[in-house]
């Protein structure tokens, strides 16, 4: 079943037009990145269909039921979630209290019980619970922003450059939750710079290029793809990625 429907979807900022004529699917518990380079428009995307930002015309559908115009907190309540770009954790509050931060749009009964579900998988977030966020890497910190999104419930996971300013090895880390992730159910929808990672990881992938979807297709159609090599992977791909 298709879970989220982006229909013929524009975004302008005064005369940028940022998105121009956006269709796209995400079907239940599938995992699928978006690729683009800078300024193509991708936190664009993610903020249109969160609300965030207000589309100039299209359409957002999520499970059959037309949310274009829904606030962020009414999305938060429909049971999707967005991880903002750069992380955004609180670096003077601690761990919990971040998570915390996450459950305040959302009705509380479950609090404890998600937690749990977030602990279980984010071992280190257990650990450090009463440590202030600042003093976490930032792979960590990453995890932590996921935490945040998590505990509203969410059916839908949106986030903006997960790997953005990470490590390769950490990017491996932060994807590889996102697969345990999936498995319990979630379905994920990413955007990346970092073609390489993402491709690796989703299971279909589109193209994002000055505000439009050029390309898409399975992941591993768009890793072999020699325009997408070219443009997108670079040299360092094969030494970092396809061993
Ligand atoms: N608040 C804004 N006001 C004006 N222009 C913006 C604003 N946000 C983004 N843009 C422009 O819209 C385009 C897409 O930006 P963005 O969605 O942030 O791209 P990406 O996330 O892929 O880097 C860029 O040309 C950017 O300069
Ligand atoms: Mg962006």
């Amino acid at each position: 079943m298709k879970m989220l429907k982006v229909k013929s979807l524009f975004v302008n900022y005064g005369a940028v037009e940022a998105l121009k004529n956006i269709s796209l699917h995400i079907k239940e518990k599938e995992f699928v990145a978006l690729i683009g380079s800078n300024g193509a428009g991708k936190t664009s995307l993610l903020n249109a269909i969160m609300g965030i930002v207000k589309p100039k015309d299209g359409e957002v559908i999520f499970n059959d039921k037309n949310i274009t115009g829904f606030p962020p907190e009414r999305k938060v309540k429909e049971k999707i979630a967005l991880v903002l770009e750069g992380r955004r954790v609180f670096a003077n509050m601690t761990v919990l209290e971040n998570i915390e931060v996450g459950a305040f749009t959302s009705d509380n009964k479950n609090f404890i019980k998600r937690l749990k579900f977030i602990y279980d998988i984010f071992p280190v977030l257990k650990e450090r619970s009463w440590q202030p966020a600042g003093m976490l890497s930032g792979g960590e910190q990453q995890m932590l922003a996921i935490a945040r999104a998590l505990i509203s419930e969410p059916k839908l996971l949106l986030m903006d450059e997960p790997s953005m300013g990470l490590a390769p090895l950490v990017i491996k880390d932060v994807y590889e939750k996102l697969l345990i992730l999936k498995e319990t159910g979630l379905t994920i929808f990413l955007v990346e710079q970092n073609a390489a990672a993402a491709l690796k990881y989703a299971d279909r992938g589109y193209v994002l290029e000055n505000g439009k979807i050029v390309l898409q297709g399975k992941s591993k159609e768009l890793l072999e793809d020699n325009e997408i090599k070219r443009a997108y992977l670079g040299k360092e791909y094969k030494e970092k990625w396809e061993r």
